[in-house]
């Protein structure tokens, strides 16, 4: 039997650091759910000194997960732990995540300390922490830059102090496999204490490597992996769980381990973490790409109908990946809607299941078929979207080749109804336009995106938009088969999640 690897989920922490990833409690719930049915053995939930949301949403997920771990980040401040520790106590399997930085720059310009007073810090953050649980996880934030032997001295007093997990962050990805390998090696060596905690490694992708350093660590001996699904994380990105699991599982004589992940989860997730951030992913991406089971070339093709194995390494099922299903269509009732939805992995209560089988009866009215992928737009927008400040009532647009376009739009704010049309370049421009007038919005649209969610010209039409306003961005979408009524829900969306950022805002003056 091999060895156990531990896989450490931060979608929701450093995955949510994505530019305009934020996330509300509703969402963030609802992805904690099927991150432990995925199989995740820790679910960084967030950082709950970092403002009033976030310690809301950890200590939310901390109360509901069943058999996950969760952790919540925090310095090595005592205000920083008591945070942390009020937000998950409550939990089954609570996780302090205690961090300081340990690179001479890091140290000298953005802490102003020396390496005594990181020690101290660290000893006391850890000590501290440890007073609370004895699940206690301490990162070197920039390790990967860190002087190698003052490295094994912290490791060396966060372990006596009380850490079980020692995490070794390239913080900057600025590392290279082999390098990132003996690295780990060098720590497991050298530091006198280390059998007492598991080693663990968290990669940023600034150099497109996050996956193949955490490869190379785990060949190293490291045994907590830290990840985020589709990649999502600061600047570049974290590491993807599904590169690492799906590379264990492919090439187990290379990379000895096992982890606890049910792979038929993988797609699911990384549809739903797409679904939930609006963001994206490429067509190209390894697993979850669109492409990444799409063979085009004749001479793939050929061998593929030949032997699968000739241009396949893993399986499109062991991934979760099937043929989108045809499932439901207008005669279909509510409880048929009801055990398909509770196949899918959402138990809804009888007065969800009234919202959905309207927003279902209405798509069903304008699309023949209603595929998981519709399913999964309506429960997403209409059960997970909730405090939505601005709400689309009504939306009619004029536009052609011989009229200038014009819409009228009925919106509701804050449970008041207002009303009111304007024109524009075309009959997107025109909605935003009235949209803008109604609400006040002075956001800048910075991105828009449309794209299908299943094929043929009746699909649901997916639009996702980048707004931004005094700094803030947030991401919008929205999904309808009219991709006039789709554009207008992503705008108002945007406009939402700006409103909750306003309101949410981030206190923590230390960036991670
Ligand atoms: O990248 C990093 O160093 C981090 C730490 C807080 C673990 O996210
Ligand atoms: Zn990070």
């Amino acid at each position: 039997m091999t060895e156990r690897l531990y896989i450490f989920d931060t979608t929701l922490r450093d995955g949510e650091q994505s530019p305009g990833a934020s996330m509300n409690t509703g969402e963030k719930l609802r992805l904690a759910y099927q991150l432990e049915k995925l199989g995740v053995d820790v679910i960084e939930a967030g950082f709950p000194a970092a403002s009033v949301g976030d310690f809301e949403a950890v200590s939310r997920i901390a109360e509901k997960m069943k058999t996950t771990q969760v952790a919540a980040l925090a310095r090595t401040s005592k205000a920083d732990i008591d945070r942390a520790w009020e937000a998950i106590s409550h939990g089954v399997k609570p996780r302090i995540h205690t961090f300081i930085a340990t690179s001479d720059i890091h140290m000298e310009y953005k802490l102003g300390m020396n390496r005594e007073q990181v020690i101290e810090k660290t000893i006391e953050g850890v000590r501290y922490a440890r007073s609370f649980t004895d699940n206690v996880e301490f990162s070197a934030e920039d390790a990967s830059r860190s002087d190698r032997d003052f490295l094994c001295k912290v490791f060396e007093a966060a372990i006596e102090a009380g850490a079980t997990t020692v995490n070794v962050p390239d913080t900057v990805g600025y590392a290279i496999p082999e390098e990132f390998g003996e690295l780990i090696k060098y720590i497991i060596a050298r530091t006198p204490n280390i059998g007492k905690a598991v080693v663990s490694v968290h990669c940023h992708n600034d150099l497109g490597l996050a996956t193949a350093n955490t490869v190379a660590a785990i060949c190293a001996g490291a045994r907590q992996a830290e990840v985020t699904i589709n990649g999502i994380g600061e600047r570049a990105g974290n590491t993807s769980l599904e590169e690492v699991v799906m590379s264990i599982h492919t090439r187990p004589n290379f990379i000895p381990v096992n982890t606890n992940i049910k792979t038929e989860n993988i797609h699911p997730t990384s549809r739903l973490v797409s679904m939930i951030t609006g963001i994206i992913v490429q067509p190209n991406k390894a697993i979850v790409g669109a492409n990444a089971f799409a063979h085009e070339a004749g001479i793939h093709q050929d061998g593929m109908l030949k032997n699968p194995m000739t241009y396949e390494i893993m399986k499109p099922e062991t991934i979760g990946l099937s043929q989108s299903k045809l499932i439901l269509g207008k005669h279909s009732g509510r409880h048929a809607l009801r055990s398909h939805l509770k196949d899918m992995g959402y138990d809804l209560s009888d007065e969800e299941l009234n919202q959905v089988f309207k927003r279902f009866k209405e798509i069903a009215d304008k699309k023949k078929h209603v595929m998981d992928e519709d399913l999964e737009v309506i429960v997403t927008e209409g059960i997970l979207r909730t405090a939505e400040t601005f709400k689309l009532d009504y939306l009619n647009v004029v536009s052609g080749t011989t009229v200038y376009p014009m819409a009228s739009v009925r919106l509701e704010i804050n449970g008041r109804i207002v009303q009111g049309a304007g024109y524009g370049n075309g009959p997107i421009d025109s909605a935003y336009n009235t949209i803008a007038k109604l609400t006040g919005a002075r956001s800048e649209l910075l991105r828009f995106t449309v794209s299908a969610l299943t094929g043929g010209t009746d699909a649901q039409g997916e639009v996702t938009v980048r707004l931004r306003e005094n700094g803030l961005i947030a991401l919008g979408r929205g999904s309808d088969p009219d991709i006039i009524t789709a554009s207008a829900k992503a705008y108002i969306n945007g406009l939402n999640r700006l409103e909750y950022l306003k309101t949410n805002p981030v206190n923590a003056s230390d960036g991670l």
